[in-house]
């Protein structure tokens, strides 16, 4: 089991003075570290339809970027190329792993794994990025440069490369296997790579204000809420024809407020949004559906293992009622299942010891049964 090792802080030191604060080098944070998947599986990966990749390299002095699924590498030559593929913890178990060291930090932040092969001198150049990120190195050596936060102009390199200028580093370190970068957003940052090197990126995303008001808006078309309409009744003679005045600017807000102020709407718009995948899920499903009394049967003899990336979240507003939301679907089990949706979404691993106490609620166990039946959990042989 992979273990984060600090040896210069506790994790609470790291949280109050670095997280989201200031980029921080962790030598050997995993010590004896070895890659969690080899550079042809990457590559072989990359070959896929379903999973996301890209290539970038400069040809004459320029920036190229091609996005996958690739069927050679041939072409590429000995040097100054990567190959950065997303989301690599849906599809390898071994680097879903990597998660677990950061379960400091709650799920509905994590983005995904994201793993990149260079060769010497390959990089995806300087860049600055809205995610907080552990860059973990793998196999080989690379040197990364990190400058401070500030007013950096960003331009494309290519059409798919957002690029900044050169800046001054704050950080200019050389990683060797084991060793982590912590960046958060906004911090510009290069690694260019001194030998063949694999990084594993392990990234959290933020959303802005405007992402959550698109997706609260596309959740209450969705569910055909918020359609009262805005009042005024007894309201006094208006003067002046064009003004929106400041009562009517404060009734205007206070209809928009009360839909935020709605703990249940808003808890379920939180967990469907936050419980939904950017990248696709490598699906377990069965050929052979199990009916639920063959579930809690297999259940005694081996545990249900969630595939990576899934993501299980339960709001404390509305987790009384057994509501948790999986896959930006709400699912409701009632009071006496509180347990159960607390056991499911805290742990990726599910025995029959966590869930003997609610393998007796047939809502909560049909809809185990049907999860496990369309491939979001799997028995462990
Ligand atoms: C990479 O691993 O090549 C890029 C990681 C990053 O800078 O975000
Ligand atoms: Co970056």
């Amino acid at each position: 089991m992979l273990k984060l090792h600090l040896a210069d802080f506790s994790i609470e030191h790291f949280l109050e003075h670095y997280w989201q604060q200031k980029p921080v080098v962790i030598r050997q944070g995993f010590q004896h570290f070895s890659d969690l998947i080899s550079p042809d599986q990457l590559a072989g990966l990359a070959c896929e339809e379903q999973v996301e990749s890209r290539l970038v390299y400069k040809t004459d002095g320029q920036w190229q970027a091609e996005v996958g699924p690739f069927d050679s590498y041939e072409r590429l030559g000995e040097c100054d190329w990567s190959l950065i593929v997303q989301a690599v913890n849906h599809w390898s178990p071994a680097v879903a792993a990597l998660v677990e060291p950061f379960s400091f930090l709650p799920k509905w932040r994590l983005d995904d794994v994201m793993i990149s092969y260079a060769t010497p001198g390959g990089g995806v150049g300087p860049h600055i990025d809205l995610y907080d990120v552990f860059i973990c190195q793998g196999s080989g050596r690379r040197r990364w440069r990190v400058g401070d936060r500030g007013n950096h102009r960003q331009f494309a390199a290519h059409t798919a490369l957002l690029h900044t200028d050169p800046f001054e580093a704050i950080i200019d370190v050389e990683l060797l296997p084991g060793d982590i970068l912590y960046i958060p957003p906004g911090f510009p940052h290069d690694g260019v790579t001194l030998e063949h090197s694999m990084s594993f990126s392990v990234g959290f995303r933020a959303k802005s204000a405007r992402d959550m008001f698109s997706g609260l808006a596309d959740h209450l078309i969705d569910k055909e809420l918020g359609s009262a309409l805005i009042g005024d009744p007894k309201r006094p003679i208006h003067r002046n024809q064009g003004r929106i005045d400041a009562s009517d600017f404060a009734r205007i807000r206070a209809h928009l407020q009360s839909v935020l102020d709605d703990d249940t709407l808003i808890a379920d718009f939180a967990g469907s949004y936050f419980s939904k995948t950017k990248c696709q899920l490598d699906l377990q499903e069965l050929e052979e559906p199990f009916s639920q009394a063959e579930l809690v049967d297999a259940l005694a003899r081996q545990s249900l293992i969630r595939i990576g990336g899934l993501r299980c979240f339960y709001v404390d507003a509305t987790v009384a009622q057994g509501v948790c939301y999986i896959e930006g679907e709400r699912f409701e089990f009632g009071a006496a299942c509180h347990g159960a949706v607390l056991a499911l979404c805290d742990n990726e691993c599910l025995s029959h010891a966590l869930l003997k106490t609610w393998l007796q609620q047939p809502a909560f166990v049909s809809a185990l049964t049907q999860w496990l039946n369309c491939g979001y959990w799997y028995f462990q042989d």
